[in-house]
């Protein structure tokens, strides 16, 4: 299965890209995490990367294009995948149409979460994650076991540095200007799925579920 979640930053697409990733047994292919891991190995993309990720700005298509290629070609995506903020721009569906016919392959369903701005805000205030696995919680809709720890490992939890209120908002309007134009895009092939990213997290998730 090769699914695509889009949604606004906040809405939910790590939170139920991991719970897709271990029902269907396919990786979740997050850009957000791949471009956080390279800033933190301070590798030449990472240093590309971060001055965009900070301000809340898009990472320019090229570089995301040349990392996706290269992951999406390899082993781990044999059987299928779930991607995760990618595409997000017009360029890049584009650009993954053309890898996807290059290898005889395409999208079984793009799932679009729907959250209007005032509760992405809202909720970006009380995210934590863990660092090093990538798992998501929130302090009032997804509370760890003990506050401010992770459940499995017991290290304490972090605040993502582009949750900051400004930086949110930009993101917000990247995402109309630049990745909503998307769904139009993909609403040609017939692959949509829209659900409500307001209900609770395990109705959204059921919602995906029941009309895959
Ligand atoms: P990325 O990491 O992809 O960030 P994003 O798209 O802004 O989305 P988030 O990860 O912030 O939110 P999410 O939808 O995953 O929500 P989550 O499940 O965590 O990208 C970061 C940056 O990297 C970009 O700004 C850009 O610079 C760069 N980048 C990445 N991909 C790129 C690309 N393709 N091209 C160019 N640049 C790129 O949930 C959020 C919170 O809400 C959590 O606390 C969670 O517990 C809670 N929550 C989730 N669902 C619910 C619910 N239903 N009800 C209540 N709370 C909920
Ligand atoms: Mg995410």
């Amino acid at each position: 299965m090769k699914f695509l979640l889009i949604g606004p930053p906040g809405g939910g697409k790590g939170t139920q890209a991991k719970k897709l990733s271990s029902k269907f047994n396919i990786p979740q292919i997050s850009t957000g995490d791949m471009l956080r891991d390279h800033v933190k190995k301070l590798s030449e993309l990472g240093r590309k990367a971060k001055k965009f990720m900070d301000n809340g700005e898009l990472v320019p298509d090229e570089l995301i294009l040349q990392m996706m290629k290269k992951k999406l070609s390899s082993d781990e995506c044999i059987n299928g995948y779930i991607l995760d903020g990618f595409p997000r721009t017009l360029p890049q569906a584009e650009g993954l149409n053309i890898l996807l016919n290059e290898i005889g392959s395409n999208l079984n369903k793009v799932i679009v979460i729907e959250v209007s701005d005032d509760i992405i805000v809202d909720r970006m205030g009380g995210r934590r994650v863990h660092k090093n696995s990538g798992r998501i919680y929130h302090i009032k809709f997804n509370p760890p076991k003990n506050e401010g720890f992770d459940d499995i490992t017991n290290e304490p939890l972090s605040i993502r540095s582009d949750d900051k209120k400004e930086t949110v908002k930009n993101r917000l309007n990247v995402y109309h200007d630049l990745t909503k134009p998307l769904i139009s895009f993909y609403d040609k092939n017939q692959i949509l799925l829209t659900v409500n990213g307001e209900d609770s997290i395990e109705n959204v998730y059921s919602n995906i579920i029941e009309n895959l």
